[in-house]
C-alpha cells in the first residue's frame, strides 16, 4: 500500500518563527484531514492514503506540541487515537477544537478547551476571572516548565498537585510543561513563548529523546548560536545559565537535593531566583513562581497613577485640563472629552507630590520603574525622557563631552548628535559609512573607518581628547552592528573610549536572542564577561607580544589585525539611547536612556546637568506611565511578540518576491544588497536564499561585520515606475497604508509588535492590485508609453546622483588645518551664522556658484541642509560644499530640504568672516613632534 506523505518543507527562516510555525502545523494538518474526507466521500482507494498522510503529518507535529502545556498529553492521545481508528468525524472535531483554541487563546480561561470541546472565542470560564466577578478580565495565563528525571507516568500526578495549590486570591495562573532532558528544556525556552518561569531540577540527563532530524538541527544550530556550556559539570546550574543567554528574563528555580546552603553560595547560581531543596515547600514554590511574575507584571509608576486618578482631588495648580471638568462641561469641546475618555484627564496632573514622584529628581516610584527598566534592558541605570531620543542624545552628548572634545560620529546619523555636538561645543571627526548609492542611502559604518580614524588621532597626539564614539544600531534602513567586535577593537586603541549607541529603532531587540548580542547592552554584558575570563587575558597577552603594549605598529597591520583589548587597562563605558515609541507601546516621545558605565560616578554630575538642561520640567505623566508598562509587557511577552515581528517581516519578504506578479514590478531587497559581500565574511546571502540553512543565519549574525534586521524592509518602487514619495503617498491616499521613509527609488516598511498577519494580506493585496494595474496599462499602451515607462524606471534605478560624503571643515574651523583627522569646530560655524552681515546667499543654479567651485574662494555652508530624503545632512556649518555636494542637490527632486530656501539659496559664511575666524585659541595645539613629522 502506497501512502503520500506531504510533510511541510522546514524553511530557514521559521528557524526564527516557532510560534508562526506552530499554528502553519496545525493548518497543515487540518487541511490533510479535509483531504482524507474528500477521499472517503469518493469512497475511493485513496482514502486510506489520506489516513496515513494524517498520521504522519500529525506525528511531526506531536513532538513539538510537547513543548507545551495546551494541548497537552491527553489531548493528543485522543487525536492519535482518532486517527488510528480510522474516525474521520471525530478526527475533525478534536483538530479543529484544539486549532481554535490554539488560535484565540481560549484555552487560557476555558475548561472546554482541555477537553477538546470547541469554545467560542473569549468564552471565559466562571471559574478563573479574578475575585469571582463574572465580567472580570480574565487572569493572565503562563506557563512553567519543569525539567525533571521523574518518570513521564508521573506529570501529570505532578501537574495536578500544583494545581490544587490554585488560591481565589492568586493574581495570575498557569499550567505546566513537564520535559525530561537539558536538551528538551533548551528546546522548551525556545518553542514556548507563554513560558515564564522554569524550575529545574537536579538529575537530569542531557540528551534529548526526540529523534526527529529537524529538532535535532534546531537545537544544534540554537545551542551553538546562544553558547550554552553543554559541557559543564553541573547540569542542572550549566541549563540555568543557559536559558538566562537565551531568555533572561525568566524566573529560574532550582530543586535541588545536595546541600542547597552551598548551591546557593555558588557564583552560577546567581541566575537562579531561588532554590529548593527538592519539593519540599510545593506551596512555597508555587507562592515564589507567582511572586516571580508579579515581580516583572508590577508597574510602581502606572499603578500609582491609576490610583491617583481615582482620588476625589482638588486642584489649584496650572493644570486646567486635569481632571477634566472645563472639558466635559464645556459647550464647545466637549466632544474632546468623550473622545479621550474621562482617565485621560483624571490622570493628569503637575504636581510630583501625591505618590507621583518627579521625573528630574525621582526618588519615588518613577525611580523604582527606571530601576525595573534597569533590569529588563540589562543596563545598570536608566533615565526616562518624555521628548523622544531626540532629547535623550542630546542629554548623553552634554553629558559626556565639553567644549574641545572629539567625537567621532557617523555624518548619516540623526540630526540630534549634530546638533548635540553643537550644544556641547564638541568637535565631530565623521566617520563614513559606506554608500549604497544605486538605492541613494548609506548603509554603516566600517569598523575599519573608525580604527582608522582613532590611530590617526593617535598619531597625532589628540587621543586623549577622542571622548566618544556614536554610532546608529540599527541604522534607518536596517543595517546592525557587530557592536561588541566594534567596542573591543575600539577600546583596544583607546582603553576608555566611551560609546554611545543610538538604538532609536531597535530598543525591542533585546527580547530576539538573535539580536540581542549586537545592542548595546547585550554586547556589553559579553565583553564584561570576556575581560574577566583568564583565556581571554593569555589571548590578549600573546597578541601583546606580537604587537606590543602600545600597538606601535605600521597602521596597516592594526587594520588587519582583529585587535584585543586589554583587559587591565579597559573601561567598558556604554550608553543606549532608544526610542521606545518606536518599537515598544509607548507613547509618542516615550524613550530611555541606558547606561552601563563603570565610571558613571564620574558624570554623574553632569548627567544631572544635562537632564535639567534637556528636560521639560512639565513632563508628560501619561508618556512616563507607558514607559513603565512597556517595560512590564516587553519582560513579560516580549519574546513572542519580537519573534512575530520577525515572522511577518519575512513573510513578506518571501511572498513579494515570490509572487509571480508583484515581483514583477517590485523587490525587497535581501541582505546580500543592503550589506555589500565584504562585510559578510560568513559567506551568509540572505535568510530567503535558496538553500540558505539555520546554522549559515546564526554564524552570520555571530561573526558578520553587519547583519540586516529584517523587520527593516526596503521596498523598491522604481522598478514599478514609482519613486518613493510618490509611492509612499499613493499607499497613503488610496490604501491608508502607513509606511517608515522614502529614498528616491524604493520606500521602507517596518514589521513591529503591533502587526499582525492580516496587516500582511492587506500589504500584499494591495501590491498585487497595484501591479495589476500597471501590467494592464503596459499591456495597453502604445509604443510611446511603453517607452516613457521604460525611461522612468531607468532614470529612478539607473541615473541616481552619487552621494556627498563629507567634503571637509573649513581651515578656518580646524585647529591645524595640515592635521591628518578631520574634526572641525562646527559650533563656530553654526553661531557664525548668526549675524546676518557675516552671510551670504547664493541660489542653487546661479552661475556664481560654479565659479567659485572652480576660482574660488571656496564655498562654505552656514547652517544645516537636510533633504527628506535621504534624510542626513548633506552640509552641516563651516563644511566645505564641493561640486559633488552641488551636483547632488541640484538633482534632488524633493520637496522637503530642512535648511535650504529654494528662493534664497544657499546661506554661506561669508569669506570675510572665514578670514576673521581664523586662528582661534580652541583646544591645545598639536605636539611639535607630529607636525614636524607631517612636515618630513
Ligand atoms: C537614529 C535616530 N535617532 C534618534 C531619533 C529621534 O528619535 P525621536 O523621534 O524619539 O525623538 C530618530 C528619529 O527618527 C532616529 O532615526
Amino acid at each position: 500500500m502506497s501512502t503520500t506523505v506531504n510533510l511541510p518543507q522546514v524553511r530557514s527562516d521559521q528557524f526564527f518563527t516557532v510560534a508562526e510555525a506552530r499554528h502553519d502545523r496545525w493548518r497543515n494538518l487540518l487541511s490533510a484531514i479535509r483531504a482524507w474526507g474528500s477521499a472517503l466521500e469518493k469512497n475511493g482507494p485513496a482514502a486510506e492514503a489520506k489516513r496515513s498522510n494524517v498520521a504522519a503529518i500529525f506525528e511531526d507535529l506531536r513532538q513539538w506540541e510537547d513543548f507545551f502545556a495546551y494541548p497537552g498529553a491527553a489531548l493528543l492521545q485522543t487525536i492519535e487515537d482518532r486517527i488510528t481508528e480510522g474516525d474521520h468525524a471525530a478526527t475533525t472535531r478534536v483538530v479543529q477544537a484544539v486549532s481554535v483554541a490554539l488560535l484565540t487563546h481560549s484555552y487560557r480561561g476555558s475548561d472546554a478547551a482541555w477537553e477538546g470541546a470547541q469554545t467560542a472565542p473569549g468564552v471565559m470560564s466562571a471559574k478563573l476571572p479574578v475575585g469571582g466577578n463574572e465580567n472580570a478580565p480574565l487572569k493572565p495565563y503562563f506557563e512553567v516548565l519543569i525539567a525533571t528525571a521523574a518518570h513521564p507516568s508521573t506529570w501529570p500526578g505532578l501537574s495536578r498537585e500544583l494545581r490544587k495549590l490554585r488560591r481565589p486570591q492568586d493574581t495570575f495562573l498557569y499550567e505546566t510543561v513537564f520535559v525530561s532532558s537539558f536538551e528538551d528544556a533548551v528546546l522548551g525556552t525556545i518553542l514556548n513563548g507563554s513560558l515564564e518561569a522554569v524550575i529545574i531540577s537536579e538529575g537530569i540527563p542531557f540528551a534529548s529523546l526526540h529523534n526527529s532530524p529537524v529538532l535535532r538541527e534546531f537545537l544544534t544550530t540554537h545551542l551553538a548560536a546562544t553558547g550554552v556550556d553543554v559541557n559543564a559539570p553541573d547540569l542542572a546550574l550549566a541549563l540555568a545559565q543557559g536559558i538566562k543567554l537565551i531568555r533572561p528574563e525568566l524566573d529560574i528555580y532550582l530543586l535541588s537535593d545536595r546541600e542547597v546552603e552551598k548551591v546557593a553560595g555558588s557564583p552560577e547560581a546567581q541566575c537562579l531566583r531561588r532554590i529548593f531543596y527538592q519539593v519540599e515547600e510545593p506551596l512555597e514554590l508555587h507562592l515564589s513562581i507567582l511572586d516571580g511574575i508579579a515581580d516583572r507584571y508590577n508597574t510602581p509608576y502606572f499603578d500609582n497613577l491609576q490610583k491617583y486618578a481615582q482620588r476625589p482631588i482638588g486642584t489649584f495648580h496650572a493644570l486646567p485640563i486635569a481632571r477634566g471638568k472645563s472639558i466635559f462641561k464645556s459647550n464647545w469641546i466637549s466632544d474632546m472629552g468623550r473622545f479621550y475618555g474621562i482617565n485621560l484627564f483624571l490622570a493628569e496632573s503637575s504636581a510630583t507630590t501625591g505618590g507621583l514622584d518627579s521625573l528630574l529628581e525621582p526618588t519615588g516610584n518613577i525611580k523604582v520603574a527606571q530601576e525595573l527598566a534597569a533590569r529588563a534592558f540589562g543596563a545598570d541605570r536608566v533615565f526616562f525622557v518624555t521628548n523622544g531620543t531626540s532629547t535623550s542624545n542630546k542629554m548623553v552628548e552634554q553629558a559626556l563631552l565639553a567644549p574641545g572634545d572629539i567625537m567621532l560620529v557617523d555624518r548619516n546619523c540623526h540630526k540630534s548628535h549634530h546638533y548635540g555636538a553643537v550644544l556641547a561645543g564638541a568637535l565631530p571627526l565623521y566617520v563614513d559609512a559606506y554608500p549604497l548609492t544605486r538605492f541613494s542611502m548609506y548603509g554603516a559604518v566600517p569598523l575599519r573607518s573608525i580604527k582608522k580614524a582613532l590611530l590617526q588621532l593617535k598619531a597625532e597626539g589628540k587621543l586623549g581628547r577622542a571622548k566618544l564614539l556614536v554610532l546608529t544600531n540599527c541604522t534607518f534602513d536596517g543595517q546592525i552592528y557587530n557592536v561588541e567586535r566594534v567596542m573591543e577593537e575600539c577600546l583596544a586603541i583607546k582603553p576608555d573610549l566611551i560609546f554611545l549607541w543610538d538604538e532609536a529603532w531597535f530598543g525591542y531587540a533585546r527580547w530576539s536572542p538573535f539580536y540581542r548580542r549586537r545592542t548595546a547592552m547585550g554586547a556589553a554584558e559579553f565583553l564584561e564577561r570576556k575581560f574577566k575570563d583568564p583565556v581571554y587575558r593569555a589571548a590578549y597577552q600573546e597578541q601583546a607580544k606580537k604587537l606590543g603594549p602600545d600597538l606601535n605598529q605600521e597602521e596597516e597591520v592594526l587594520l588587519e589585525t582583529r585587535l584585543l583589548a586589554n583587559p587591565d587597562k579597559v573601561r567598558l563605558r556604554v550608553y543606549q539611547t532608544n526610542s521606545t515609541h518606536k518599537s515598544m507601546s509607548a507613547l509618542r516621545q516615550g524613550s530611555m536612556v541606558l547606561v552601563k558605565d563603570q565610571d558613571y560616578h564620574t558624570v554623574e554630575e553632569q548627567f544631572h546637568e544635562a537632564i535639567f538642561t534637556h528636560a521639560s520640567t512639565s513632563p508628560n505623566l501619561q508618556i512616563i506611565a507607558t514607559l513603565d508598562v512597556a517595560r512590564r509587557q516587553m519582560e513579560l511577552e516580549g519574546y513572542e511578540l519580537v519573534n512575530r515581528a520577525i515572522q511577518l517581516a519575512l513573510e513578506l519578504r518571501r511572498e513579494v518576491n515570490s509572487h509571480p506578479l508583484i515581483s514583477k514590478y517590485f523587490t525587497i531587497l535581501g541582505a546580500y544588497e543592503m550589506i555589500p559581500a565584504q562585510f559578510r565574511n560568513s559567506g551568509f546571502i540572505d535568510y530567503l536564499a535558496p538553500g540558505s540553512n539555520w546554522a549559515q543565519a546564526i554564524k552570520a549574525l555571530r561573526e558578520d561585520e553587519f547583519a540586516l534586521d529584517v523587520t527593516r524592509l526596503t521596498l523598491v518602487c522604481g522598478t514599478a515606475g514609482f519613486d518613493g514619495t510618490q509611492f509612499k503617498n499613493l499607499l497613503a491616499a488610496r490604501y491608508d497604508i502607513q509606511l517608515n521613509k522614502t529614498s528616491r527609488n524604493s520606500v521602507l516598511l517596518q514589521t513591529n509588535i503591533n502587526n499582525t498577519r492580516s496587516d500582511v494580506a492587506h500589504l500584499i493585496k494591495v501590491l498585487v492590485e497595484i501591479s495589476q494595474e500597471i501590467e494592464k496599462r503596459l499591456q495597453q499602451a502604445g509604443a510611446q508609453e511603453l517607452s516613457a515607462f521604460n525611461a522612468r524606471t531607468k532614470s529612478l534605478m539607473e541615473d541616481v546622483p552619487d552621494l556627498p560624503d563629507f567634503s571637509c571643515f573649513h581651515d578656518s574651523f580646524r585647529e591645524n588645518p595640515d592635521s591628518l583627522t578631520s574634526e572641525g569646530d562646527m559650533r563656530a560655524g553654526f553661531f557664525g551664522a548668526y549675524r546676518e552681515e557675516q552671510c551670504d546667499h547664493l541660489k542653487l543654479f546661479d552661475e556664481e556658484i560654479d565659479r567659485r567651485l572652480k576660482e574660488g574662494p571656496a564655498l562654505v555652508s552656514a547652517n544645516f541642509v537636510i533633504p527628506y530624503p535621504p534624510g542626513f545632512p548633506i552640509m552641516v556649518p563651516g563644511q566645505v560644499i564641493t561640486p559633488e555636494t552641488i551636483d547632488f542637490m541640484r538633482k534632488l527632486d524633493v520637496k522637503e530640504i530642512h535648511g535650504f530656501s529654494a528662493a534664497l539659496g544657499l546661506k554661506l559664511l561669508k569669506p570675510s568672516f572665514l578670514e576673521a575666524a581664523k586662528s582661534p585659541t580652541r583646544g591645545p595645539a598639536e605636539p611639535r613632534r607630529v607636525v614636524e613629522k607631517r612636515a618630513a
